[in-house]
Formats: structure tokens, sequence, C-alpha cells
């Protein structure tokens, strides 16, 4: 098997960015497909922590081909400023590829999303306002601006002013806001662009060749199914596809090729932004998985909402996805607590139910039906070396999570160095 898709299966941050960095070493390429730098993946190698918005999380193995695929929105300043932190820290970007049919984000998008955001009142996403939804709107109604249009910088910046004025013209009539400066904008992203632009190719054909000679291909997906705009919380969600579906459309790969997909499973729910939380703790022990996994995210630094498991919800991204197997990480977050709870099921007027409702006003009638597992001690799974080692409660909460999805967990994190990492079965 030569391709895996690594997904995440919850509301994002499940862990992506360590488990891909971890398998990257035996990969020929690493490609992103969807999403932008709303994305924050941190990896930790010894005592530097990495985070990653745009650059695939395989770049801190050198050398290793980084793909950002045509389906990534990609804002040409925060790619700068993540390529010179990067560099900064050591880690060469000479690998990074970029596709030149990628949307570019531009600061008119970063305004709208915000706009838009102070405008919903109540009904606010809780997006990363880094421009997200609004580039994908432009890219839809075909009115958006591509990597491979600053090969001709005249009719580039034709565009770009076109755009600006056209965002203009809403920014100020409907918002009642002042107009974006057109000419510093131009002169700060052509200059950006002229930065990236050597980075710049046919993904198509690199993600083709790689294929023919049957390269490993890695694929690392942003965000989680939850956030998908068409399976997930709607309209709760961001505007991309952050699941299998997503990848021939975002990385140039046809799904025939793809063989097997890893979900990333948190061991418990975490989540940011608004929008129902069947299993959510709003209490002390949910404060408590938050310090003690220090859940606060990566891009926004917001507090993380936490919750216990909830199978209901990874049922239903697992047949989305078509999980072949699942990474369970932060396994050691959930340590010292003396009783753990998997949701099994939903209640939902009386009638117990176990798929996941499309209408989040159903979604907020669902009750949690909590199965009781016991708990373990963080000090036992730190002397453990291998998965066998860790404490047995802890290995029975990895098991039923196995019997309730009827996947193996192939790999087991306890900790966010990729020496805490227990392979159970070779995936690639
Ligand atoms: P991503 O967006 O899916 O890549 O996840 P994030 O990087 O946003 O959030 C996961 C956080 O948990 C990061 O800070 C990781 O370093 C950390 N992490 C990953 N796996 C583990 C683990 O098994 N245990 C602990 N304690 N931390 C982990
Ligand atoms: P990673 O890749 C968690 C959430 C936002 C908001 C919604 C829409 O690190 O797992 P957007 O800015 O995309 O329009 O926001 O999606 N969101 C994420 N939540 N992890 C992420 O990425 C996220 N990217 C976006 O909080 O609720
Ligand atoms: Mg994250």
């Amino acid at each position: 098997m030569s391709n895996l898709v690594i997904l995440g299966a919850q509301w994002g941050d499940e862990g992506k960015g360590k488990i891909t960095d971890f398998l990257a070493k035996k990969a020929d390429y690493v490609v992103r497909y969807q999403g932008g730098d709303n994305a924050g993946h941190t990896v930790e190698l010894g005592e530097q922590q990495y985070k990653l918005h745009l650059v695939p999380s395989g770049i801190l193995n050198p050398g290793k081909p980084c793909v950002i695929g045509n389906g990534v929105v990609v804002n040409p300043a925060s790619l700068v400023r993540e390529i010179k932190y990067l560099n900064d820290l050591g880690v060469s970007t000479d690998s990074l590829i970029i596709s030149d049919r990628a949307h570019i984000i531009f600061p008119y998008h970063i305004e709208i999303d915000r706009l838009e955001e102070e405008d919903r009142g109540d009904l606010k996403i809780g997006t990363t306002i880094k421009g997200i939804g609004p580039c994908y709107r432009d890219k839809i109604e075909r009115s958006g601006i591509r990597m491979c249009d600053f090969e001709n910088r005249s009719s580039f910046e034709k565009t770009l002013r076109h755009n600006i004025r056209k965002k203009n013209d809403l920014i100020v009539k409907y918002y009642g806001c002042d107009p974006l400066d057109e000419d510093s904008m131009v002169k700060e992203y052509m200059s950006h662009m002229e930065s990236v632009y050597r980075y710049v190719t046919d993904t198509n054909v690199v993600m083709r060749d790689a294929l023919k000679k049957e390269a490993k291909i890695l694929f690392e997906g942003a965000q989680g199914t939850l956030l998908d705009i068409d399976y997930g919380t709607y309209p709760f969600v961001t505007s991309s596809h952050p699941t299998t579906c997503g990848i021939s459309a975002g990385a140039g790969v046809n799904p025939y090729r793809l063989e097997k997909a890893l979900g990333v499973v948190k061991a418990y729910t975490t989540r940011v932004g608004k929008g129902p939380f069947v299993t959510e703790l709003d209490n002390e022990i949910g404060d408590w998985i938050r310090e003690r996994g220090h859940e606060y995210g990566t891009t926004t630094g917001r507090a993380r909402r936490c919750g216990w498991l909830d199978m209901v919800m990874l049922n239903y991204s697992a047949e989305i996805n078509g999980f072949s197997s699942i990474a369970l990480t932060k396994l050691d977050t959930l340590s010292d607590l003396e009783i753990l709870k998997i949701c099994v099921a939903y209640k939902l007027d009386g009638e117990i139910i176990n798929y996941f409702p499309a209408s989040l006003e159903t979604l907020s009638r669902c009750e949690p039906i909590y199965i009781e597992l016991d708990g373990w001690k963080l000090d036992d799974v730190v002397k453990a070396k291998t998965y066998n080692q860790l404490p047995k409660n802890a290995r029975l909460y990895v098991e039923k999570i196995e019997e309730l999805l009827g996947l193996p967990a192939d790999i087991v994190s306890v900790g966010p160095k990729r020496g805490e990492t227990f392979t159970r079965k070779e995936l690639f």
C-alpha cells in the first residue's frame, strides 16, 4: 500500500500534525489538500514546539517534498511569515511545493470574514477570521485569483484592483466601514507573491509522476469531519471538505488511488467555535480536561470546549471517510480521572437513536447515553514503553473504542512527542 490519508475524525485539533510528522519519515510526499491558515498543527520535537498553519507537517523531515494542493486557500502574507518562522528555527522550506491552481486569500477576505461574523450576532460561527469562507466563496462564484495568475503580473494586478474595488463597495455600502487601501494592498501583496511564487508549480504533474513511480503519499487533512461543509454541523463548519471526498478535488489524485484512511481520534472531544456539542462538559471535569490537555487553539488561542468521547459521531465519521483504522491521541490526558464516560447512543424525545442528525435543532435536543469505564494513573502511562505496558484500564479504554467502532487503533499516542507514540500495526 502506498497512499495513506490522515483525517480529523471530530471537530479538528485531534493531533493530525503530530501523527503526520510521526508517519512522514516513511513517506515520499506529504500533501495538504484543503483549508488554509485556519489550521493549526502543533508538532513537538525534543524541546522545540513547531506551530504549522499552511506548510504540511512533513516539513520537519529534512528534504521531504511537501505539497500545498490546489484545494488549499493560501494567504501569501501568512505563508511568508510561516516560512520565515521555520527558517529562523533552522527548518529548510526548500522542499515546499505550491499548486498553481490554489486560490489566494487577500485582506478583503479577512475583513469580510470579520464583518460577517459581527453581523451574525448570536448566530456567529466563531470562525478563525482568516478569510477562509469568503475566499472559497469567491472560488465557487468564479471571481477568485489563483497562484498561476501571477505569471502575468499586469493582469494579476488588474484583477486584484478590480476585486478590491468590488469588495470595498460591499464594505462601505453594506457594512458602513472604511474602505481598504487599494494601493498599499496591491504593493504589499505583489511583494508577498514574488516571495512565494518560487514554490509554485503544477502539482497535478508532481502527483501524477509520484503515482506513476508508486511513491508513498501521505495526505494531511486539516480541520475535522464534523467541520465539513456538507457532513458537519452546518452552518457551524468550515468552507471546505476535510473528509476523504475532499482529497481528489483538492490534491489532483483520483479517488481510486486513495488506499487507506487513518482517522485521527482524540480520546475525548473538543470543539472551538460555536454549535451544538452533545457530550460537552460545561463543568469542572471539562475545565480539568482543558487544563490537563492544554486545550487552547493553536491559531486563535481560544479555549476549546471539552467533552466525553462520542461514538455516535465517530461512527458517522468513520462511515463517511471509510476509515481503515484510527490513531487514538491524547490518551495520557485522561489519566487520573476515576471514571471515564463514552457516549454510545443518543436519546431523542424519549427514543434511543444511533445516527447523527442533520438538523442542529434536533441535535441540540439529543442527550448522551453513556457507559462508564474505570480510570488509570498518569505515572503508569509515563512508564510504559510499549502499548502492552500501558495500564490495563487504559488498554481497556482503547479496546472498548475499537469494539464500538469496529476498527483497530493502529496508533496510540500518549504524549506530544514523536517517541510518545505506539504503533500497533505498521500502516505504510
Ligand atoms: P491538529 O490540528 O489536529 O494537528 O491538532 P493540534 O496540534 O491543534 O492540537 C493537538 C495538541 O495536542 C498539540 O498541542 C499536540 O502537540 C498535542 N498532542 C498530540 N498528541 C498528543 C498526545 O497523545 N498527548 C498529549 N498530551 N498531547 C498531544
Ligand atoms: P485544525 O486543522 C479546530 C473551526 C472554527 C470555526 C469553524 C469555521 O487545527 O484541526 P473558519 O475560520 O474555518 O471559517 O471557521 O471551524 N475551525 C477549526 N477548529 N481546528 C481547526 O483546524 C479549525 N479550523 C477551523 O473554530 O468553528
Ligand atoms: Mg489544530
